[in-house]
């Protein structure tokens, strides 16, 4: 999908759909109650080609609700769309961006092929509302179904964001190019997670980040066995060992040309399970397919890498994904065996399913060893957090109070939704072993997000560091009116705002 900017009056801009943003001013908190619907332009000939279906009251403006308009009278559009933003309070630039999607996802599947929004007016934003339709946008021409063979690309070619008069055009430019960035970096980390198992190997993922770097003039290396074997990582080789497809650590690095005295550097970390069968400790038949979204974690921090080099921001950055295949096999790490990590803690390995947090244990001690000075990983690591938050809410977790209110300011612009949970302490017992130093489950069942966090909090020091579990929204069950089924590169938007907070 292409976008571009339009700074010409909207009614007189040519196009196969224009979308136009509403809300409803009403206050009223019955839910009955009639909307009082206000079109979000001043564009009279737009207002007028509304008019009447609004008089109707059939359209109340919720959120993402649609009304298609056909040869509307006094435009060069040849169909309106009036899209809700839902009540006037709430509508923010992240309804704007769900609504930008909800227009994109209502013309696909209708044999539109480009289309125009306009961004709304009002006491929204103009610069930030610019940036979230172009994201919106793009996240919504995503669809997971790329091998159906009888697939119809049914990709939208052409969006055209039309700017009212009044704006300023380089902050808009700007606006505009940081939504392409990062949505499109999202939609490349969606594509990696959306491969099944046997096209997206450790190996695979290893090319696909270099492939990348090299587009983008990242230093990327790839490591394998041998490297593994003398860097000691044992926790990350012990995963890797059941599988005849070798590991892979794929180091990413961003320098920028000049950093400020005292900047940190900022260690990204991802769990690249390229399939997860859970070992030995083998997980059940019905929904295993699943786990081919268990490097979602790491293809975010791949994504992030190529939003990051792209937008420049004055601070060194290190993504670590540790790329391994979870299998049972005759040489396979069994429970109760005993490893010992890159940091020199020895593990006991309760349950071989539990695995996420054995690499990532080796790889946020690799991200030290280089240097790193703030810590952030992101993982599908575990059930619990989804049945503690369900699909909404993804988890965080943060040793650093000031590390995270970086994050919690990433989240204003970024939109998305994480929830803290609590990684302290009193929570040790439950990783205490009576062989080794730690093992790799918890004691009992309960609080298994936590004792997850407590696992990966022994690896990280005094180091500043924060821990997104993924599991619970890294992969979209059902189509969302704004976004398809499937991959959602949940965690980016936000790991690259916050590393852009440090700058
Ligand atoms: N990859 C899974 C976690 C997961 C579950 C991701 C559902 C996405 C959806 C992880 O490796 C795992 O199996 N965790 C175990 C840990 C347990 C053995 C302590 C779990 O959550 O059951
Ligand atoms: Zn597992
Ligand atoms: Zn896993």
């Amino acid at each position: 999908m292409n976008t571009e900017l339009t700074f010409t009056p909207a009614a007189s801009a040519p196009s196969e759909l224009l979308a136009v943003f509403a809300a409803d001013s009403s206050t009223s908190k019955d839910k009955d109650a009639k909307p009082e619907v206000s079109l979000l332009t001043s564009d009279e000939a737009i207002r007028k080609a509304a008019n009447f279906v609004l008089a109707t009251g059939e359209f109340r403006a919720e959120a993402n609700e649609t009304l298609l308009l056909h040869a509307p009278e006094g435009l060069a559009a040849t169909r309106l769309l009036l899209v809700g933003l839902g009540k006037a309070a709430k509508a923010d630039v992240h309804a704007v961006r769900r609504a930008a999607g909800a227009a994109v996802r209502f013309a696909k599947p209708r044999g539109i092929r480009s289309l125009s929004i306009l961004v709304p007016e009002g006491s929204l934003d103009a610069v930030q509302s610019t940036r979230a339709i172009a994201e919106g946008a793009i996240l919504a021409d995503f669809d997971s179904d790329t091998y159906r063979t009888d697939r119809k690309d049914r990709s939208i070619e052409a969006v055209s964001i039309l700017v009212p008069s009044g704006a300023h055009k380089s902050a808009i430019e700007a606006g505009h190019r940081e939504g392409v960035i990062i949505a499109e970096s999202q939609n490349f980390a969606r594509d990696l997670i959306n491969e099944p198992g046997n096209r997206m190997t450790p190996t695979i993922l290893g090319q696909r980040a270099g492939e990348m770097a090299a587009e983008y003039g990242l230093k990327c290396e790839v490591h394998s066995t041998d490297k593994l074997r003398e860097l000691k990582m044992g926790a990350f080789l012990a995963v890797a060992q059941g599988s005849d497809e070798p590991p892979a650590l794929i180091v990413i690095q961003y320098e920028p040309e000049s950093v400020k005295p005292d900047t940190p550097i900022m260690g990204l970390v991802g769990k690249g399970i390229t399939f997860d069968t859970g070992g030995i400790s083998i997980k059940p038949a019905d929904n295993m397919e699943k786990m081919k979204y268990d490097m979602a974690g790491g293809a975010a921090m791949i994504g992030a890498m190529r939003a990051i080099v792209q937008l420049k921001p004055a601070v060194k950055v290190i993504a670590i994904v540790c790329a391994a295949e979870n299998m049972p096999s005759g040489k396979a790490v069994k429970p109760g065996d005993i490893v010992f990590a890159m940091s020199g803690k020895s593990i006991e390995v309760l349950n071989t399913d539990a695995e996420g947090r054995m690499v990532l244990a080796d790889g946020l001690h690799y991200a030290r060893e280089l240097g790193a000075t703030r810590l952030i990983n992101a993982a599908t690591l575990t059930g619990a957090v989804a049945i503690a938050l369900g699909q909404i809410n993804a988890g965080v977790f943060a040793n650093d109070e000031d590390a995270y209110q970086h994050f919690t300011d990433a989240l204003k612009t970024s939109g998305e939704k994480f929830w803290r949970l609590p990684v302290e302490d009193d929570y040790r017992d439950q990783i205490r072993s009576s062989i080794a130093d730690i093992q790799n489950t918890g004691l009992t069942r309960y609080g298994g997000a936590t004792n997850a966090a407590m696992f990966l909090k022994e690896f990280v020091g005094d180091t500043p560091w924060l821990h997104l579990d993924i599991a619970g929204l890294a992969w979209q069950d059902a189509e969302k009116p704004w976004l398809a089924k499937g991959p959602t590169g949940v965690a980016l938007r936000s790991i690259v705002e916050w590393v852009r907070s440090y700058a």
